[in-house]
Formats: C-alpha cells, structure tokens, sequence
C-alpha cells in the first residue's frame, strides 16, 4: 500500500515572518492528520527556521529546487550537502523551474542523481504544455521527461512523482480526475518499462495543478492518485488543513 501523500509547494511566497506564522497556523491540525504524508516546501530562507517548528511533529520537510554540484564558484546556488540533514524532500523539475529558468531534462537527471547521492528525496514534476495536451502529445511529453530524468537510474521505490499539466498551474483550471489519472496511470507504466513492475508499484504519484479544497475529493477518491502537489492553496491555512484532512479520510476508507 502507498501512503497518501500531500505536499505544499510555497514558492517564491512568504517572508521568514510569514513563513513561520503559517507554520504555526497549520502545525498542529496537520501533525493530528493520520494516515497521510504531509510536507511544506517553503522558500530556501525558511528552511531552518521551519525546521526547528516542525521537529516533534509528524510534518515532513522539503526545499522547491536545488543545483547539482556540491559545492563551488555557483553564486546564488544551493547544493545538496546543504539540504541534506535539514530537509528530506527536494522538489525537481517544476514546470516553473523548467519554463522561467531553462531547465532541460538533462540538467533535472542530473538534479535526481546528486538529490539521491546526498540522500535527499526527489518530488520529479513531469507535465505537458497547452500546446502539447492539444495536439494529442501529452503522452509523448511525459514519457519523454520521465525517461530524461530517470534513465540509467537504479530503480527508486520511494521516489515521489508530481503530474502538473503545466496548463493547470496557478490557473484555477485543474485537470479532470479522469485526465488526471490516465495520465498517472500512464506514468506508472513507463514506470514499469524502465525499471519494473514491484518498484513502480511503489513510487507515489500525486497530481498537482490548482488543487483546493472544493476538488481535492475528486483526485483523492482515484485509486491511481497518491495525493496532491498544491501550491497556490498551500498557501491558506485552512484550505491547506482541509486537503489534508480529506486526503486521510478518501484514502482511509478505500484501504
Ligand atoms: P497551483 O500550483 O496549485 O497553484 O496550481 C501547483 C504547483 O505548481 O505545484
């Protein structure tokens, strides 16, 4: 059985002030949840400080990006060797992170190998641009970022994979549970094809893409979806509490 899994991805919101007020809003409802990994991703300047309220709870750690080198003349960078310890989670190869900062798939492959070196989990977000969802090409996309950045990797069954059309995000237009699903279902099948069926059986696959409160219902109640990546929605306590909240229960009856 995969364990549910929600995460919130907070980007480039939130100072160190706010950062910890919404960790303090959120920490105790969300370390009650059972049954579901929860994790916050806030931003770079935050981590430590995150780290230190979240010890004690059940609330997992992550940071939204990181290069591949260790350490050297990368001015602005952060490496691996400094996450490791403080965070367990890494998220790569955001469809931001891919279309604002040129990320190909070769730099994300070398992104998942040093996150694993340095024993940092990878959240890899795979997703089709609007163009390439309307010609027919989603398939295509995806499989092709998949492949890039796991190819030649020992299989990882705790690898946490985020499907997020890239048309999705932050637009308040989500997926359909249907869309949605095929689509992990057919992650999970390349998957199968690059490693194998036992190891990715066990990889979560979360769909992410305007998740809120009102539609996380319709994504958890699929079995093929593991949870949800949400970013905008993480943002708001409430709306982030209830996710959560209703991820456990969805998940906990279909067990
Ligand atoms: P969104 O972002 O929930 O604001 O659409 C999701 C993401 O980018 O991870």
């Amino acid at each position: 059985m995969r364990v549910p899994f929600i995460a919130g991805n907070w980007k480039m919101n939130t100072t160190a002030t706010e950062a910890e007020k919404l960790v303090l809003e959120m920490l105790d409802k969300l370390d009650r949840a059972k049954g579901v990994e929860k994790l916050l991703c806030p931003p770079f300047i935050s981590l430590v400080a995150v780290n230190m309220m979240l010890q004690n709870s059940s609330i997992k750690l992550g940071a939204q990006n990181m290069y591949f080198e260790t350490e050297g003349a990368f001015t602005g960078e952060i490496s691996p060797i400094m996450l490791c310890g403080l965070c367990e989670f890494v998220i790569l190869g955001h469809s931001e992170r891919r279309g604002y900062f040129g990320e190909t798939d070769e730099i994300v492959h070398k992104k998942v190998k040093a996150a694993l070196t340095s024993k940092l989990r990878p959240i890899l977000c795979v997703g089709e641009r609007l163009a390439e969802n309307e010609a027919g090409k989603t398939e295509d996309a995806i499989s092709k970022q998949v492949t890039g950045a796991l190819q030649g990797i020992e299989p990882i069954s705790n690898l946490v994979v985020a499907y997020e059309p890239v048309w999705a995000i932050g637009t308040g237009k989500a997926a359909s549970h249907e869309q949605a699903a095929a689509t992990i279902q057919f992650i999970r099948d390349v998957l199968v094809k690059l490693w194998n069926r036992s190891v990715a059986q066990n990889v979560r696959i979360l769909y992410g893409g305007s998740v809120n409160s009102k539609n996380i219902a319709e994504f958890a109640s699929r079995p093929e979806i593991d949870g949800a990546l949400v970013g905008g929605a993480s943002l708001k306590s409430e709306e982030f509490i209830s996710i959560v909240e209703q991820t456990a229960e969805i998940k906990g009856r279909a067990k």
